[in-house]
């Protein structure tokens, strides 16, 4: 079964070859040629435990565009609400359904979807990863800096769901990763350890404007994520902010990249965010490009 779970499910010739459908078909789309409809004559299910606006439109669009019919459920509306076990609802909905991607709470419902389901499965954000969200930034890096090959990147922040999925990509596709989180916000130690097995370039830093010095990426997310109690966040988290100066230390044709929403001021100052580095808008576009490449995957399409 074509899942798409997590990126250290991926070598990296697949993940190149999503990368680069994706880019082919932005291309199309963008020339307004037509291009594969690898989705006709299917439907695609999309269940929501969390809040979304990137996630869900881009991968309702997507469908579409690639001839396909979306269904949004919202969790709290099906009878997974009330109680209904996801492996009941995985079997149900392989019956309608030919393909589902899922945003939830916990790792194990994504686990027990694709352990149960006869279709494929797509993971749109858990606790622990948010594969989907990485594909759109490689495919960001690659539109600005023409590869992934020698690139460094910095992360900033909360090690958190988005985090995991950076170090899953750093390993798989060679680039380097600087992980500047402070103390006891870092990565979970099984996916670093995973990591630094499979060979990956990442290092584990509190100094931002170390971590920082000469990168080609500075990347962050939201220091309370979906989920998360406030507690002492905010001030754990300020020394990691990337503002101005942190953008100085970086290479003179570094990026900035977020995933989105943003919270400014937290984590990035308006004028990083808005200013002249600032990828986002684009990051957020190629959301729907790697979108429709993953669907292409798993429907079948890609490799
Ligand atoms: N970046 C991201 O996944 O955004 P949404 O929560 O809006 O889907
Ligand atoms: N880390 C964030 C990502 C939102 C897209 C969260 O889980 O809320």
């Amino acid at each position: 079964m074509r899942h798409f779970l997590d990126l250290k499910d991926f070598d990296k010739t697949q993940l190149q070859a999503m990368l680069d459908y994706g880019l082919e078909m932005r291309r199309a789309l963008k020339a307004g040629t037509s291009h594969d409809t690898p989705l006709a004559g299917q439907h695609v299910g999309m269940i929501f435990e969390k809040p979304s606006t990137r996630t869900r439109v881009s991968f309702e669009v997507g469908i579409s565009q690639l001839g396909g019919t979306p269904i949004v459920l919202s969790a709290n509306d099906m009878q997974l609400g009330r109680g209904e076990t996801i492996a009941d609802t995985a079997r149900v909905l392989s019956g309608y359904l030919d393909g589902v991607m899922i945003r939830c709470l916990q790792h194990d419902t994504l686990m027990a979807l694709a352990e149960h389901a006869s279709m494929p499965v797509i993971n749109g954000l858990t606790n622990r990863s948010h594969p989907c969200q990485v594909m759109a930034d490689m495919m960001t890096m690659i539109d600005y800096h023409g590869g992934l090959d020698g690139q460094v990147v910095t992360w900033a922040g909360d090690g958190n769901n988005v985090a995991v999925s950076w170090v899953e990509a750093a390993a798989i596709m060679g680039f380097e990763l600087r992980l500047a989180c402070p103390e006891g916000y870092e990565p979970p130690a099984d996916i670093i350890a995973w990591a630094r097995q499979a060979g990956a370039k990442i290092s584990l830093h509190q100094d931002l404007a170390e971590a920082a010095t000469q990168a080609d990426v500075l990347v962050t997310d939201v220091w309370i994520s979906m989920g998360d109690e406030e507690g002492t966040r905010l001030q754990d988290l300020t020394p990691f902010q990337v503002n101005d100066a942190v953008m100085q230390q970086a290479a003179p044709d570094a990026i900035f990249m977020h995933c989105l929403p943003a919270i400014r001021e937290q984590e990035v100052t308006s004028s990083v965010i808005e200013g002249p580095q600032s990828a986002v808008w684009a990051e957020a576009e190629n959301r729907l490009h790697a979108q429709k490449a993953i669907l292409a995957y798993c429907a079948g399409q890609v490799l």
